[in-house]
């Protein structure tokens, strides 16, 4: 067996699964669940429609690089939405298709890494597992960086020491982040990629929530805008990962691609020829489509917002409330453990969250994620605000005394 599989954890969902087991819920309450991050908004008609007209494309193995319509449709829509007309992006050399971000984001550490007994991956903490898992079947060790309030719940990188960055072949950065919702900076982004000169390891930039954001005048940046900015025109080091998962409502679609370094994009190419995941030609269609239109993605939006603002104004009275940039998650400080907190409200209102500690590791003496629950605010409004409601109910009696 890969060694490297004795050292995943249990899935957050699993874990999960394992604290409300034996929990009984109110039974005359519906389950609200907002603990998987599964978009729950309508997908676009259009989209669906060109998925059925495109069925009969079954008949043909798809390739690897998929069609031109697809490339051609990913590149136009990464130079309209990041600038990149200057840059030396082309839909032969600079887009890899793929089945999802979470595909991508894992087969990538399997393409990159060199098996060195020493080889680390750098990864936010509290952050999607799929990193650390990519690590270990990669033939690395994961190493952490906490993301905490201190950090603007963002990484810190001038944390690493000099002898870290020496074994660190890959960093993992997630922004909008999952779970905080933090939106890298450009100035951190741009230190990120002279620290990723100076120590040669390369940059994999998880954007999959980069079009779920609160300031439609302001959205968040993305790693291969800055490297336009930086007029580092080849993405060198640099690679970006995209999804139509939360951007069209489409999770069930397994539609993404990553974008940037055109060696490293081959070379990945190359390595998914063995991999075989591919995309069937009736997902292209169907993509091709979703890429091209920004209507339903600004709709979109507007409908997280307004579920933001609900959040804001029922919360903000109990709880110390962070608004996050982007993404769809609430990240709260619970006034109890949090495992405590996510077992009581699911017990007396039948709503289910994910703890924060089966987000983060305790790899630099607490797990960031202690006493934090995550909230996906992903179902309707009325149900998002019915949830609200009871969350902060539990927030108020929850709340410990203040020692005199
Ligand atoms: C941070 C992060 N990255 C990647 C993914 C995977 O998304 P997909 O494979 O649907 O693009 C998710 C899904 O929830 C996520 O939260």
């Amino acid at each position: 067996m890969n060694p490297g599989i004795a050292q995943l954890q249990p899935y957050p969902f699993e874990k999960l699964r394992g604290l409300l087991d034996g929990v009984r819920p109110p039974a005359d309450r519906e389950l609200i669940d907002l603990a998987v991050g599964e978009p729950r908004h309508p997908p676009p008609e259009f989209v669906l429609e060109r998925l059925a007209e495109s069925l009969a494309t079954v008949t043909n193995y798809p390739t690897t690089t998929a069609g031109p319509a697809l490339r051609e449709s990913i590149a136009r829509w990464l130079a309209e939405r990041y600038g990149l007309d200057d840059t030396e992006l082309a839909p032969t050399q600079h887009i890899a298709p793929l089945n999802g971000t979470r595909e991508g984001l894992f087969s990538f550490a399997q393409c990159l890494l060199d098996r060195t007994p020493d080889s680390r991956v750098l990864c936010p903490n509290p952050g999607y597992q799929i990193y650390e898992g990519a690590a270990l079947l990669g033939g690395a060790q994961p190493a952490y960086l906490d993301t905490t309030a201190e950090t603007g719940f963002l990484p810190n990188f001038d944390a690493v020491s000099k002898k870290q960055w020496e074994n660190i072949q890959l960093v993992y950065i997630c922004s909008p982040g999952n779970p905080t919702g933090a939106v890298m900076p450009e100035q951190t982004l741009i230190h990120l990629i002279e620290l990723a000169d100076k120590h040669e390891f390369v940059i994999a930039a998880d954007e999959c929530y980069s079009e779920i954001y609160q300031d439609e005048g302001s959205p968040p940046v993305g790693l291969l805008q800055v490297c336009a900015q930086l007029k580092r025109n080849d993405f060198r080091r640099c690679i970006a990962f995209h999804s139509l998962s939360k951007r069209s409502n489409l999770p069930g679609l397994r539609s993404g691609f990553a974008a940037g370094d055109s060696q490293l994009i081959q070379t990945f190419l190359r390595y998914r020829t063995y991999h075989g995941c591919t995309l069937p030609r009736f997902i292209q269609d169907a993509s091709t489509l979703a890429w091209r239109d920004e209507t339903h993605v600004r709709e979109n939006r507007e409908q997280y917002r307004k579920k933001f603002d609900l959040a804001r104004q029922i919360l903000e009275p109990v709880v110390e409330f962070d608004f996050p940039a982007g993404g769809f998650y609430l990240w709260l400080a619970t006034p109890v453990d949090d495992q405590q907190f996510a077992k009581t409200l699911f017990q007396e209102h039948h709503i289910k969250v994910l703890p924060g500690s089966f987000l983060g590791r305790p790899a630099n003496g607490s797990n960031p994620g202690q006493n934090r629950i995550r909230v996906a605010l992903v179902g309707t409004l009325t149900e998002t605000e019915l949830a609200l409601h009871a969350i902060a109910r539990c927030f108020t009696q929850t709340q410990q005394p203040t020692p005199d």
